[in-house]
């Protein structure tokens, strides 16, 4: 996949997409040669990368910088680069600066999270261009608001909040919306509700597509083990393995050995 019309190709034919956040430019690399659809630059990156407590500690250069390091290790799939925290609430003339700069380093699409005071500014890039990605359910930037990483939309009233929102974010030109932390059922209904794609994560298996983040689902935090997440590779202790064995390795001499020498 690499380009948004593949998105709705995709959602037209009812194939499932898949999306995986990467930050940088070795993991790029892996994910080139694989089928996964697009790459999402996360803001996660400040959690993830920078062991920051959460996303609001992204920042345009940070995304910038990993943006680019991505690129330079994947020219074959659609990369979406985060808006960071407050970059798209700082007037027009910065949010359109913050988008060229993410274009510029790599991207082909941003993700703009919620929609309430967004819309204009959504509409905005879109308008100019630029596709745009948007993001409801738990919008981790807000993460101080909502007090918690816990499922949104679990009322009557907030699930329709939520459908007339993602509704709105269609309107202002989104070509997609990431959908996360919902009821698997209130994500159906939006999936069907809307018809540009929806790209879930905790949101159950009726959207158009699934994002996890890399890290997690190679099992590199032991700690983070919320309901939603597969991993599948037990990444933590195989690394852990591997930097144990070269340890042993240099201490019984055992590397290198002559045919390691010149
Ligand atoms: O920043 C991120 O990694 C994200 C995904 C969880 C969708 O926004």
């Amino acid at each position: 996949m690499n380009s948004i019309l593949d998105f709705q190709n995709y959602k037209n034919k009812k194939k499932p997409i898949s999306v995986i956040t990467c930050y940088d430019h070795w993991s790029a690399r892996i994910i080139s040669e694989t089928s996964i659809d697009a790459v999402l630059v996360g803001d996660s990156v400040s959690m993830v990368m920078h062991g920051f407590d959460s996303t609001v500690n992204a920042d345009l250069q940070m995304m910038q910088s990993h943006v680019a390091a991505v690129r330079r290790g994947l020219n074959n799939k659609l990369i979406i680069g985060d808006m960071p925290f407050l970059a798209h609430r700082r007037g027009m003339r910065e949010l359109m600066k913050s988008v060229d700069m993410l274009i510029k380093a790599g991207a082909h699409a941003v993700k703009i999270e919620g929609a309430n005071g967004q819309l204009k500014a959504i509409k905005h890039v879109a308008e100019s261009g630029v596709p745009v990605m948007g993001h409801l359910g738990l919008t981790p930037q807000s993460i101080n608001q909502l007090g918690g990483y816990k499922v949104q939309g679990k009322t009557s009233d907030k699930a329709e909040a939520l459908i007339k929102d993602a509704k709105s974010l269609e309107d202002a030109g989104c070509f997609a919306i990431v959908l996360e932390l919902v009821p698997a059922e209130l994500a159906k209904s939006i999936t069907e509700e809307l018809t540009i794609p929806t790209i879930g994560i905790g949101a159950g298996k009726y959207t158009s597509g699934q994002v996890l983040v890399l890290q997690d689902m190679l099992g590199m935090n032991k700690e983070f083990k919320p309901k939603f997440l597969r991993t599948f590779m037990d990444g933590y202790d195989l690394i852990k393995s591997a930097l144990n064995s070269y340890d042993d390795n240099v201490k019984s001499s055992a590397f290198p050995n002559d045919k390691e020498s010149f």
